[in-house]
């Protein structure tokens, strides 16, 4: 199988610092928090942890609005915090991964405030200013916000609109500038000289936009009941070509360190998504593979899924999958607890490295959210069509206590706590060998155990209905994973002339293990198996 990078062989964690442990008992974690937390993800078994941004903040999209990109915001703690939490996380063998925002900034960034002080500013080339249209007198081109409302705002001051792909709060950089790069690519060397392992780039597909600023074509397809940002196809505001430069940049600098890791966060159709490896690899290591998060949850789409994601990687690339993150609804909500097992052994035995999302490995849901204690801009902005992620972002559930351990009883969490927390929670589920928590657990043992499962070669497995199976092979060992997708039974058989002799390793349903295999494999509801296959 040759030499692989420890990102192919590596599971990240993602962390969102707000929710993941708050020591100050002001409601809202910190790296403190995260510092102690680094035990119990060394004990369950994964690799690396990525922490969503934790800079000074106006915190008006919750940290993605940076005002210093070299700082630690005093909610999240200092940097000496972020330092004991890099020399903890290397002791136990764990890498650390930052956000890395490079496409905008706060509106309260002394950047910005300079920009738009007035035209002459040295800095206000930084941004992208543009005239009102002439003809209107209005926004210069038809581009739409994500969060809602168009992506221009007009600045009285010196009589020009800027640019902001989301909030207006949130102003767009001008990566042509090469001034806003030098700077952008010194603030990577800032964190990889403290310690950083790599970097997760925020909204990368954003980064450069139309030289002539055309208007976007309307979507066809368009929904009226989903995001307003819909309405159009952003062709001209995003997946430029020109992107592809600055991310060969943004790997120069990471190369200069030696093994770092550059992720891309990327929701892209399949063809356009594997650009970003760029050309000779030049691009980021593992453009993000979002596509198993809106995918309707059936085993002939999936399939179809991993068929074409595969088909479609660049000679060299390494696949990556996500099911879920801090902008879209939890696993366990959109497809139930029981098929959360099965997808936790889909995400875990997959070829390409699986990001889990913090609280997935305890069955974590979405919470609903009363109207009072509402964060989300997105969903202040367009409410009530499920657009919020206030619901995928609430505490993490470390405890059966107040508060689920999160924060001490007679604090106030950021956000409400998920009612279920005594039941779905590390500590009730650490020591209960059925448990969603276990399973991940020994998921990630095997996979760490066994190059087959992490680095092996895969091969689809032809099989109907609910049935998705496949085989890793490598290091001289075969294994047959078999998950039923559905809630009856359902039964998976091999190809004529080849019956599969083997023994079940790791199940769904701890009672099967151990369990011979001769000929096919019966699969209960909801259930997934690991097959070791006999040579
Ligand atoms: C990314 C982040 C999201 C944020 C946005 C703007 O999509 O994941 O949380 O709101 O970028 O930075």
């Amino acid at each position: 199988m040759g030499e692989s990078r420890w990102w192919e062989r590596g599971v990240v964690y993602h962390v969102y610092p707000r929710s993941f442990k708050d020591s100050s008992g002001d409601g809202v974690g910190d790296l403190r928090g995260i510092t102690e937390g680094l035990g119990y993800l060394s004990w369950l078994g994964v690799d690396a942890v990525w922490i969503s941004p934790f800079y000074p903040s106006p915190m008006k999209d919750f940290g993605y609005d940076v005002s210093d990109h070299e700082d630690v915001h005093p909610t999240f703690g200092t940097l000496e915090d972020f330092d004991a939490l890099v020399a903890e996380a290397h002791r136990l063998g764990l890498k650390v991964i930052l956000d890395y925002v490079p496409n905008h900034t706060s509106d309260r960034h002394p950047w910005f405030e300079e920009s738009r002080s007035s035209r002459q500013s040295p800095r206000r080339d930084w941004y992208l200013w543009r005239d009102p249209d002439p003809r209107t007198g209005g926004p210069p081109n038809n581009w739409l916000a994500s969060f809602g409302g168009p992506a221009w705002t007009y600045d009285e001051g010196t009589g020009q609109y800027y640019y902001h792909a989301y909030l207006p709060e949130q102003p767009d950089l001008n990566w042509r500038n090469r001034e806003v790069r030098e700077a952008m690519l010194g603030v990577l060397r800032f964190w990889l000289d403290r310690g950083a392992d790599g970097f997760r780039v925020d909204a990368l597909r954003q980064l450069l936009k139309d030289d002539r600023f055309r208007d976007n074509p309307p979507n066809p397809s368009y929904r009226t009941e989903g995001s307003p940002y819909d309405a159009l196809l952003p062709a001209y505001s995003t997946d430029r070509p020109e992107v592809h430069e600055a991310i060969r940049r943004m790997r120069g600098v990471l190369d200069g360190y030696g093994e770092r890791l550059l992720i891309g966060e990327l929701y892209l159709p399949i063809d356009r998504l594997v650009a970003y490896y760029g050309e000779g690899g030049t691009g980021v290591h593992l453009p993000t593979n979002m596509h198993l998060i809106p995918i309707p949850w059936n085993a002939r789409e999936i399939a179809s899924l991993i068929e074409r994601y595969e088909a479609a990687l660049p000679e060299g690339a390494w696949p990556n999958w996500v099911l879920g993150n801090h902008d879209r609804s939890r696993i366990a909500s959109r497809v139930g607890a029981a098929q959360a097992r099965v997808a936790a052994m889909l995400l875990l035995t997959l070829r390409g490295t699986p990001t889990i999302y913090y609280g997935d490995e305890v069955g974590m849901h979405d919470v609903p959210i009363p109207p009072t204690k509402i964060r989300d801009p997105w969903e202040k902005n367009v409410p009530g069509r499920g657009l919020g992620r206030d619901p995928e972002r609430t505490p993490m559930q470390w405890s059966p206590e107040t508060n689920a351990g999160f924060c001490p009883a007679d604090a106030e969490p950021w956000l409400p706590i998920a009612e279920d927390h005594d039941r779905n929670n590390v500590s009730t589920e650490r020591d209960d060998p059925a448990s969603i928590l276990t399973l991940h657990r020994r998921l990630l043992a095997l996979r760490r155990a066994t190059p087959a499962l992490s680095t092996g070669s895969y091969a689809p497995v032809p099989a109907t209905g609910d049935g998705l199976a496949y085989l890793r092979e490598g290091d001289g060992r075969r294994y047959l994973v078999a998950l039923n997708l559905g809630r009856d039974p359902h039964e998976l058989a091999p190809d004529a002339g080849s019956p599969w002799r083997g023994r079940i390793v790791l199940s769904t349903h701890p009672d099967r293990e151990g369990e011979i295999l001769d000929g096919k494999a019966g699969l209960r509801p909801d259930e997934g198996l690991i097959i070791e296959l006999h040579p």
